[in-house]
């Protein structure tokens, strides 16, 4: 029989790259940071969370007595998968004084494998309070190369993974979108390549390019990243002016997080997140070691 989840019970999360209306109907929208330390802090029983399935294993790792549902389940962030263990264990076995730091956008598998897990928010203060020297930074070799440029007392290793989505601006698309709009400054995701963050006023995580735009005193900014943070900007700033790099800067996975798939879970159409929990053990001890760091 179908469980149906009171609304009440439940904390819905949602990230900025959701749908609007899904970000509309949530209880909180940040970005991958914050939604956890927010699914951490709820007292609610169940956890709804509108984003990619590495988010909402996440959430079930570090609240594992809590119920964790997945509007889209099928909703995958393609980075989860770029890196594998046994590379892991490779430069383990190679590198003297080496800690492994795992982007959030991964497999459960590969966060139990790490030292630290980091998100774009926390990925420089976090890597800064390590005290190894050598750093294998997987999978996402931009947002790598990113944190390396702030920390230059390491020495980094990278994986060769990527973002598809934000890996694919290019510098000269973002030339004539800053020609389009000259009085604009550009706010990149530090996904994006080093071309691209080399022209911008603000490199950083979701919140953090919105949290810039808040403050700044320029009136208009061209976005390079998921189209769904324009909806979250102009709630915000609605006397200021945004517009992505390009037309198509959209998340397929993340747009999988529909109003009506929200609605089923509420149906009792959802299948709890479930993780191994030999791997959960792990993951959460590299997770909660983020928690921690970034303070
Ligand atoms: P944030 O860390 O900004 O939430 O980014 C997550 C993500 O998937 C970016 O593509
Ligand atoms: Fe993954 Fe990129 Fe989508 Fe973020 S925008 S969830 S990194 S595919």
């Amino acid at each position: 029989m179908k469980e149906t989840i009171n609304r009440a019970d439940a904390l819905v999360l949602a990230h900025y790259y959701a749908p609007d209306a899904v970000q509309a109907e949530a209880d909180f929208v940040g970005d991958s940071f914050a939604l956890a330390q927010k699914a951490v802090a709820s007292d609610k029983p169940v956890i709804v969370f509108c984003g990619v399935s590495f988010m909402g294993e996440s959430a079930k790792i570090l609240c594992p007595d809590k119920r964790v549902y997945l509007p889209a389940p099928d909703a995958r962030c393609p980075m989860a998968d770029m890196a594998t263990e046994e590379e892991i264990l490779h430069m383990r076995g190679t590198v003297d004084d080496l800690a492994v730091v795992v982007y959030v956008n991964s497999s459960a598998r590969l966060k139990a494998q790490a030292d630290v897990v980091v998100t774009s928010a926390n990925a420089v203060k976090v890597v800064s309070r390590l005290k190894e020297k050598n750093i294998y930074f997987i999978p996402d070799k931009n947002l790598g190369a990113f944190v390396a440029e702030q920390l230059p007392e390491k020495h980094f290793y990278f994986g060769h993974g990527c973002c598809p989505i934000h890996n694919a601006t290019t510098e000269r698309e973002a030339r004539e979108a800053l020609s389009r709009h000259p009085g604009a400054l550009l706010l990149s995701h530090a996904e994006c390549p080093e071309a691209v963050r080399a022209l911008s006023a603000f490199v950083g995580s979701t919140a953090g390019m919105i949290a810039y735009a808040e403050k700044s005193a320029a009136q208009e900014f061209l976005i390079a990243t998921e189209a769904g943070t324009l909806y979250d900007l102009r709630r915000r700033c609605p006397d200021k002016k945004f517009y992505t790099t390009r037309e198509d800067f959209l998340c397929a996975n993340m747009k999988k997080n529909t109003p009506e798939a929200l609605r089923s879970v509420f149906a009792g159409g959802g299948i709890p997140v479930e993780v191994d929990e030999n791997i959960a053990v792990r993951a959460r001890r590299a997770l909660r070691r983020m928690l921690e760091l970034a303070q």
